[in-house]
């Protein structure tokens, strides 16, 4: 079921298997930024499956030791990012919140449905060392890397804004879902800072979105209002089980972090190949403005790979092929538009 008026997103693979004709088993689905190796899933005790999570399992610990997160800092797991989106905004009184524009779309409809001011930041408005627009907002979410572009900000830049928003009570919000495996990107070393937000998710880099797991490392008085928001077992034993033991697992992390990195690399320079050097992006999707986006995408479609398309601007997001198999069909499929992207 589409419910109306909720933002659009990749992944919809069986509308577009009906709506192209061509069998669901076919197609090389790159429209969302998930890691097409995940994290290899174990074994999950019958226990874990049969008794109510245990709150006092570590996971907590774990999850704030792994995102290098101090002492003062307090970790709510969550059900996937997603689900912190959802209920952040119940958490305050009236506010004038930004939204990075581009930007995920869920951050604004959710702070908009809970009756807050919304406005829509483009990187130019927030470009500079000139932070004066951060004075007519109460709360700025942000996304770094940002989703669909990739921009980041340097998080130095982002406790400035943090400090300068909660001077007058302001909270910043920083969505990480994309910063696995950067360096020295996250805000986590940071958090327990009064009023800021830090959102990380099992999702993407750990190739996990159907497990719904991720974290919010917070201030203790925002970590109580958001836990109590959430209700008792927001995360599922085999999650916060699973969650645990992929945190753990730093080998797989750097290994992947690297694999990402090269892959990432290499989607760049496909698309390059192709007429299509413009692209910006982060380890797992590469981002591409293109007045003919909706041409490309179509022409995509029509040979069953599924990428992500944006109308305004005309863009296009490509998550990584995973086998070469897929990265062969994708480059047969652009060099069959060679007429479309070159005009
Ligand atoms: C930037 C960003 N944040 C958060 C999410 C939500 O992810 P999850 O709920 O799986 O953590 C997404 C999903 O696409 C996303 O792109």
């Amino acid at each position: 079921m589409k419910v109306s008026g909720q933002p659009e997103h990749g992944g919809r693979l069986n509308a577009a298997a009906e709506r192209w004709g061509i069998p669901l088993g076919q197609w090389l689905d790159l429209s969302t930024g998930i890691n097409p190796f995940a994290w290899p899933l174990p074994d999950v005790p019958a226990e874990v499956w049969q008794r109510l999570p245990e709150p006092d399992d570590g996971l907590e610990q774990t999850v704030l030791a792994w995102a290098g997160a101090p002492d003062v800092a307090s970790c709510v797991p969550v059900p996937g990012s997603q689900a912190a989106i959802m209920a952040l905004p119940g958490l305050r009184g009236p506010s004038r919140v930004g939204v990075p524009a581009p930007g995920y779309l869920e951050h604004g409809h959710w702070w908009a449905r809970a009756g807050h001011q919304v406005m829509g930041l483009s990187p130019q408005q927030v470009a500079g060392g000139y932070e004066r627009w951060l004075d007519d907002l109460d709360v700025l979410v942000w996304i770094n890397p940002n989703n669909p572009d990739g921009h980041t900000v340097p998080p130095e830049r982002l406790i400035g804004w943090c400090k300068r928003l909660h001077e007058r009570g302001g909270w910043l919000v920083v969505d990480e879902a994309f910063a696995d495996g950067c360096d020295q990107i996250s805000l986590a070393p940071f958090a327990g800072m009064p009023g800021l937000v830090v959102m990380r998710s099992l999702g993407k880099f750990f190739g996990l979105a159907g497990l719904r797991a991720g974290a919010v490392l917070t201030d203790d008085r925002i970590a109580q209002a958001l836990a109590e928001a959430l209700g008792p077992w927001p995360l599922s034993g085999p999650a916060r089980y699973v969650m645990a033991r992929a945190l753990a697992d730093e080998e797989w992390q750097s290994s992947t972090a690297q694999r990402l990195r090269a892959n990432s690399a290499r989607l760049h320079r496909l698309l390059a190949h192709h007429g299509l050097a413009d692209s910006s992006g982060t380890l797992l999707f590469r981002y591409l403005p293109h007045p003919d986006a909706r041409s490309i995408a179509d022409g995509l479609a029509s040979q069953g790979i599924l990428v992500r398309y944006f109308d305004s601007p005309p863009a296009l997001r490509l998550g990584l092929p995973g086998h070469e198999a897929q990265w062969q069909k994708l480059e047969r499929a652009l060099s069959g538009l060679s007429n479309v992207i070159d005009q």
